[in-house]
C-alpha cells in the first residue's frame, strides 16, 4: 500500500490539448492494458490454480462497449496505445468486434493482443481485418503432451502452426513468449531460440515470477536470465538488437547473425522495470490497476453505468501509482493469478 500522496497532473499546452497525463513520479501513462475476461481455457501451472479460481460473475464484466467508453474518455487525456488481454480474450465471443470498436478512436496508435494462441489459426484474419495490430502469444514448449501438461488441458495447441496463422494474416510483429522453469521446460530453450533463424518472429524468454497460489512451483524453478543467455551465447554469440519495430515493453533483444527473428528477455526476477513503467490495466470488471501488484485500484463501472465522468478518477488513480511493486520483497500475498488482472 502506497503511504504517498501525490497528484495526478496534467498540463495544458498553447494549442489547447492536453499533454500526456503524468503520474506523481513523472511516468506519463500512454499504454492500457485490457482484460476482457478472467476465464481461460487454459490452467498453465504458473498462472492459476488447477482447482477453486473463482470466477467474476457476468453481470459484473465490461461489454465491449463500455470498455469501448472507458478508452473514448481516457484517450484525450493521452492514452495511445491498447493490449487486450485476459485470462485469455479469445474464448469471450466476437473478440475482433471489440478491436473494431478500439480501433475507431482516433487518438489510438496501436492496438496488441496477448493469447495463449490457441484460437489464433481460427480468427488471426478476422482481428487483422478489424484492426489488430500485433500479437503476443505464449509458448512454453513446442512439444504436444509437455503442453498439455504445463497448461493442464490438452486442446491440441500447435505453436508454430499458430504463429503462422498470425504472421500470414498480416499481424506485426509477432512474439512468441516462453515462461522457463527449471526441470519442467527450460532444456527446450535452445530449441525455442532456434525458431528465430528461420521466421521472422520474437521470441522472449520471461522469468517465472512464483507469485500467488501456485503450490508446486518455487523459486528454485526460476532461471536466471544471465544463465539463458550463456547457454544461448554459447551455440552462436548473440549481438544486441533493437527487437521489434512497435511495442514498448520491458524486454531486451538479441539476434543471432543472419536470423530471421530476435530472442527477447524479460526479467522481472532479477531487475525492476518501475521506473519506466508506462502502464495501467483495466480488469474485466472495471477497476482501473495502476500496478499489478498489491492493490492500487480505482473503480471505474459504477460510475461508468451510472454515466457520470470518468477522468477525476482516472487521475485519482494516477495520482496513487505507486513507485515500485514489492514483489522482489515477496510481499505479495493477495495476488492468486495474473489472469485476474490481465498480465
Ligand atoms: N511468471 C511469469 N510470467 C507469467 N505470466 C503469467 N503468469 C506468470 C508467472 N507466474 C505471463 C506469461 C504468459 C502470460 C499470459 O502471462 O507471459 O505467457
Ligand atoms: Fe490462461 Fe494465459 Fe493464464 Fe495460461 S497464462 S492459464 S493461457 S491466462
Amino acid at each position: 500500500m502506497s503511504d504517498l500522496n501525490g497528484t495526478a497532473q496534467s498540463t495544458t499546452s498553447d494549442s489547447g490539448e492536453f499533454a500526456a497525463l503524468r503520474d506523481q513520479f513523472g511516468r506519463s501513462i500512454e499504454y492500457l492494458r485490457i482484460s476482457v475476461t478472467d476465464r481461460c481455457n487454459f490452467r498453465c501451472v504458473y498462472c492459476m490454480p488447477e482447482t477453486g479460481m473463482q470466477w467474476l460473475p457476468k453481470a459484473d464484466i465490461l461489454s465491449y462497449e463500455e470498455i469501448t467508453e472507458v478508452v473514448r474518455q481516457l484517450a484525450p487525456l493521452g492514452l495511445r496505445r491498447l493490449r487486450i488481454t485476459g485470462g485469455e480474450p479469445t474464448i469471450r465471443p466476437q473478440i475482433h468486434e471489440l478491436v473494431r470498436m478500439l480501433r475507431a478512436i482516433p487518438e489510438i496508435t496501436d492496438i496488441a493482443l496477448s493469447t495463449n494462441g490457441v484460437r489464433l489459426p481460427a480468427i488471426a484474419p478476422l482481428l487483422r481485418e478489424a484492426g489488430l495490430d500485433r500479437v503476443n502469444m505464449s509458448v512454453d514448449s513446442l512439444r504436444a503432451d509437455r503442453i498439455a501438461t504445463i497448461a493442464r488441458r490438452d486442446l491440441g495447441f500447435d505453436p508454430v502452426r499458430s504463429a503462422t496463422a498470425a504472421h500470414d494474416a498480416g499481424l506485426d510483429p509477432v512474439k512468441l513468449n516462453m515462461v522457463v522453469m527449471r526441470g519442467i521446460n527450460d532444456d527446450e530453450v535452445e530449441d525455442l531460440a532456434r525458431l528465430t533463424l528461420a521466421h521472422p518472429w520474437h521470441v522472449r524468454f520471461i522469468e517465472l515470477m512464483p507469485v500467488g497460489d501456485l503450490r508446486s512451483l518455487t523459486w528454485s524453478h526460476v532461471v536466471p536470465t544471465d544463465e539463458l543467455l550463456a547457454r544461448l551465447n554459447a551455440i552462436a554469440p548473440l549481438a544486441p538488437s533493437e527487437g521489434p519495430s512497435r511495442g514498448n515493453g520491458p524486454a531486451a533483444y538479441y539476434r543471432w547473425p543472419s536470423a530471421a527473428g530476435t530472442i527477447g528477455v524479460i526479467t522481472p526476477m532479477t531487475h525492476t522495470y518501475c521506473a519506466s513503467c508506462n502502464r495501467v490495466r483495466l480488469t474485466a470488471d472495471g477497476r482501473l490497476r495502476t500496478c499489478l501488484f498489491g492493490d492500487h485500484e480505482v473503480d471505474l463501472r459504477t460510475a461508468l453505468r451510472a454515466g457520470e465522468p470518468l477522468e477525476p478518477l482516472f487521475r485519482q488513480a494516477l495520482a496513487n501509482k505507486p513507485k515500485e511493486h514489492e514483489l522482489l520483497q515477496m510481499r505479495i500475498g493477495g495476488l492468486k493469478a495474473l489472469s485476474q488482472v490481465g498480465g
